[in-house]
């Protein structure tokens, strides 16, 4: 491309170009066309205000909306990884991390790497780690929890679907080809209390539900996505829990 094309208008050729994710405020009022709600995620996670100092790792970044972010929170040192959209084989690819991370001078590192290859000896430890969207997508969700405890030095802030809301003993719903959302990538949501006792059974003594899912009011007032899944997606949420180990020191 010619360099006589204004930068504002390469820009959002560029922007056009790619299908987003996330919504990014690259600055100047231009933020990426997203499909993801991605502000209203940042709300319902708590992320903390000041992260002055901190390390952060930001795993199934994709986009890297929350490693940018944790940046702009004064975070000194912060990793993105993520491993199926890095690799294209998604809906969306890395093009999206790579324009952000140039066009607003990051310093965030990026790795192709997948949860479950995550160790402390390779990565060392992290004050906070983001774990936000990921855990239904992952064949072994109990080996990821327990790979993300081992570099989690203080802080995990976790974000998931959640099903079988109605019971009352802990549980885990097992997705068969495109049962959640027509997408062949989904395999496990847990219901609220086998979520917080899989992240005991790795180490993280305290659980806290910071943004719970809907009442069951709005949930059953809620139009289903699918035809015959209204019950279903009755017993279906999301929610984001603060997990700490009984040693941490808070954030
Ligand atoms: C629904 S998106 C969530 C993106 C972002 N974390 C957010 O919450 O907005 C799921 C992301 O997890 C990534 N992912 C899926 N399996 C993974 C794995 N085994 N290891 C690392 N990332 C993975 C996907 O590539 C994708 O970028």
């Amino acid at each position: 491309m010619s360099s006589r094309v204004p930068s504002s208008s390469s820009l959002s050729q560029r922007i056009e170009a790619i299908r987003w994710f996330h919504r990014i405020d690259l600055g100047d009022g231009v933020v990426t066309p997203g499909l993801d709600d991605t502000p209203a995620k940042l709300q319902r996670i708590q992320l903390p205000q000041d992260l002055t100092g901190k390390s952060v790792l930001d795993i199934g970044a994709w986009d890297g909306f929350f490693s940018f972010e944790a940046e702009r929170r004064g975070a000194k040192h912060v990793t993105a990884i993520d491993s199926y959209c890095w690799s294209d084989e998604g809906w969306g690819g890395k093009q999206g991390f790579d324009l952000a991370h140039s066009h607003l001078n990051s310093q965030v590192t990026p790795r192709h790497l997948e949860v479950e290859q995550l160790s402390r000896e390779e990565l060392g430890g992290h004050d906070v780690v983001l774990f936000l969207g990921v855990l239904y997508h992952l064949k072994h969700p109990l080996l990821a929890l327990e790979k993300i405890a081992e570099v989690t030095d203080d802080l995990l802030i976790l974000e998931t679907k959640v099903d079988l809301l109605n019971s009352k003993i802990p549980a885990m719903a097992f997705y068969r080809d495109r049962e959640l959302n027509r997408d062949p990538t989904n395999w496990w949501a847990p219901n609220l209390l086998g979520l917080e006792h899989m992240l005991r059974s790795v180490g993280f003594d305290q659980v806290k539900v910071v943004s719970p899912p809907k009442s069951i009011w709005a949930r059953l007032l809620r139009k289903p996505t699918q035809p015959g899944s209204w019950w279903r997606e009755v017993r279906q949420g999301r929610v984001t829990v603060h997990a700490r180990k009984a040693t941490s020191s808070q954030t």
